[in-house]
Formats: C-alpha cells, sequence, structure tokens
C-alpha cells in the first residue's frame, strides 16, 4: 500500500487570496531529487510567510507547500555522501520557494542541499534555529571576520526577531555590548535577560533623522530591517564600523548619503543564507552545535503542529511573534 503523509498546502484563491489546508500526499506526489527525507521538524521564518501569502518574489507558482527549512533523516539515496538513517539539515536553495517544502513529512530534494545534522544538535535543536539562526550566525562571522572583538558595541535591530534573539544572544556570549532595538515595549527585561546591555526603542533609533551623520558610537551591527532603520544604523557606526544586512522588515529600499562611508569608511556586508556556500552553511552550524552555547527563554519559543502553521504566519506579519517557532511535521 502507498504510504500517505500530510503536508500544508497554500492555494490562490480566484480571488487573488491566500488559503491554507492541511492535505494527504503520497511519495510519488513529491518533486524528483536523489534524497528523500522524513521531516521532523521545519520551522516558521519571515520569508515562509512572505511565500504562503502571495509574494511573488518568492513564490511564483501555487498551489505550494511552504517551509525553507528541514531537519529529519534519510530515508533514501543514492548520494554518495549520505546513508539511509542519516540525520540531515537541508535550508534554504529553493526549498519551499519553487520546491515543495519543509511543512511536509517528506521532502525529495538533490544531495547538494543537505548538510549531515553536526553531533550535539537534534533535529528540533536545528530546527529552533533554522534558517533564522544559520542567518544570525553569519552575520556575526563576517563581523568577526571584518575585526569585531568582546568588548565592542554593537547595534542590533528587529531584536524581538528569530534573527534578532539569536544574533543577541552570541554577539553576547562572545563578550560584546549589545545594544538592542525593539518595537516592544513590553519585552525589554526579556532582551536584557538574552544579553542586552542597552534598548533603544525603534523610535529612539530614529530620532535626528534628518542628519547626514550621529555621534559614532557603534563598532558593529546587524540589520534585519533595511529602509530608513539601516540608514538610521548607519549613522551611528564609529570609524570602520562593519554593518551586515539582510532582511527587509522595514523596506526594501535604503535612502542613505554616502557620508557614513566616505567620512567614517564605514562598511556594509549584505548576508545571504539560501545559495551560500555549503562549507561556510557547516561553519555555522558546528559553531552552534560545539562553540555558541544555545538556550532559547521559555518566552522566544513556541513549537507548532502544521495546522497551526497559519495562525503564527498572521502573527509573524504583524510583527507579534517573539523568536522562533518550531513546526513538528510528523503527526
Ligand atoms: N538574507 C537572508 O538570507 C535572510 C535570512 C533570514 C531572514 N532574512 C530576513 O531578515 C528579516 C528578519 O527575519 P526574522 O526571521 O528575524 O523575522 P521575525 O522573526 O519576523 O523578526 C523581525 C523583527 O523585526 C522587527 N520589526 C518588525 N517590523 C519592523 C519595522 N517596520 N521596522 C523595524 N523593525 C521591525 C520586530 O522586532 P522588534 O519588535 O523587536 O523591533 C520583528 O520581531 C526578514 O526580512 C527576513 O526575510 C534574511
Amino acid at each position: 500500500m502507498q504510504r500517505t503523509f500530510q503536508v500544508l498546502r497554500v492555494d490562490e484563491t480566484s480571488k487573488g487570496q491566500f488559503e491554507f489546508r492541511i492535505e494527504q500526499k503520497s511519495l510519488q506526489d513529491l518533486p524528483e531529487g536523489n534524497t528523500l527525507i522524513r521531516v521532523e521538524y521545519s520551522s516558521l521564518n519571515y520569508k515562509d510567510a512572505l511565500s504562503a501569502t502571495g509574494n511573488r518574489g518568492i513564490t511564483r507558482a501555487y498551489p505550494h507547500i511552504p517551509g525553507i527549512d528541514a531537519a529529519g533523516k534519510i530515508e533514501e539515496s543514492d548520494s554518495k555522501y549520505f546513508n539511509p538513517g542519516d540525520q540531515v539539515i537541508v535550508t534554504g536553495f529553493d526549498l519551499g520557494m519553487n520546491t515543495w517544502g519543509g511543512y511536509s513529512e517528506y521532502i525529495r530534494v538533490p544531495d547538494k542541499w543537505v548538510l549531515p545534522l553536526p553531533k550535539g544538535l537534534t533535529p528540533r535543536k536545528a530546527m529552533e534555529l533554522g534558517t533564522a539562526g544559520l542567518t544570525a550566525g553569519l552575520s556575526v562571522l563576517e563581523l568577526l571576520k571584518n575585526g569585531i572583538k568582546s568588548k565592542d558595541k554593537i547595534l542590533l535591530t528587529g531584536a524581538t526577531g528569530g534573527v534578532g534573539i539569536i544574533s543577541l544572544s552570541v554577539l553576547s556570549q562572545i563578550g560584546c555590548r549589545v545594544t538592542a532595538v525593539t518595537g516592544k515595549k513590553d519585552y525589554h527585561e526579556l532582551l536584557r535577560k538574552m544579553g542586552a546591555s542597552e534598548i533603544l526603542s525603534r523610535h529612539q533609533l530614529q530620532e535626528k533623522n534628518q542628519k547626514a551623520l550621529l555621534k559614532g558610537e557603534y563598532a558593529g551591527a546587524v540589520d534585519v530591517a533595511g529602509g530608513s532603520t539601516l540608514a538610521a544604523v548607519l549613522k551611528r557606526m564609529r570609524y570602520k564600523g562593519i554593518v551586515t544586512c539582510c532582511g527587509m522588515v522595514d523596506s526594501s529600499k535604503l535612502e542613505t548619503t554616502i557620508y557614513p562611508f566616505i567620512l567614517r569608511g564605514v562598511r556594509l556586508i549584505g548576508i545571504d543564507s539560501a545559495e551560500c556556500d555549503l562549507k561556510l552553511k557547516k561553519e555555522v552550524w558546528n559553531k552552534f552545535a560545539a562553540n555558541w552555547k544555545f538556550d532559547f527563554l521559555p518566552e522566544c519559543l513556541t513549537e507548532c503542529t502544521l495546522e497551526e502553521v497559519p495562525h503564527y504566519i498572521e502573527k509573524m506579519l504583524r510583527g507579534e511573534t517573539i523568536g522562533r517557532v518550531v513546526v513538528k511535521t510528523a503527526r
């Protein structure tokens, strides 16, 4: 008898709206690929929320099964790198964008997208971090490779979000003094517990916005917001400051003068977690497995089922999720 399993499917209605449904699928429905994986956990990222609500820059055609992250066990593969039973992680590439994603008990993908789960992580722990954690790790690695040291002052935006909270924890473990920017008044205490030495509201960050440069206070910054948020971050960097930029929760546009770059030598570095080299992804996962200890406070982590994902997508798009949402795919 053909094995069936459940997926979360998104459909576009004739009115251009997007609807979710839990559907039963069988292995023969899966796309081609040399590696079949039984997914134990996936996670919710901002990109999933956009993919599931019709952002054509991410997902061109519907019906679609989102989920840019997956962790579980190899079921079948003709890869020379993997054997059935191996525990693995898949994040990024085209998973969950225009390829059947991780909101499914099974995925089939090319082995070149797959990484072995490092010792020290479980599938659940890996998906607590997920693409947000990978992106936080890539951002921190860029800061370190460009000379940031412990005790340096770092500015961090979107602090209560997935990338933000993980960056905060890692940077504070390294010994950096992190100023966390947040729009959430009720979560200052939580951010302090996660390692923030100072909190700024989004409003405070944007004060004196008409000036081209502000006091050069920060050696580094991790920005997840883009738009006027990133412009305000650039103005506050000290000489040779280094800023990573990964997201656009404020805006995909950036309006800035060139003064931070030509008067202070500020460097702006883009972060891409999806297509980046597997070697670099591995470096970050190994850091999480061995060096960067990561325990979420209970308020920063939610586990949900596939049925509950649409509820958390709505919350995320309203900017109301705190930390990470991990998705249990298997029944
Ligand atoms: N380049 C890559 O490879 C990559 C990978 C992962 C994520 N990303 C991008 O990074 C961004 C953050 O991802 P995430 O997973 O951390 O999302 P998230 O969990 O939804 O967190 C985003 C946080 O940004 C803050 N925020 C919301 N609206 C804002 C606004 N208008 N202005 C300034 N801050 C705002 C909120 O935190 P506060 O309330 O605390 O301010 C929110 O919790 C997204 O744009 C995502 O697409 C990119």
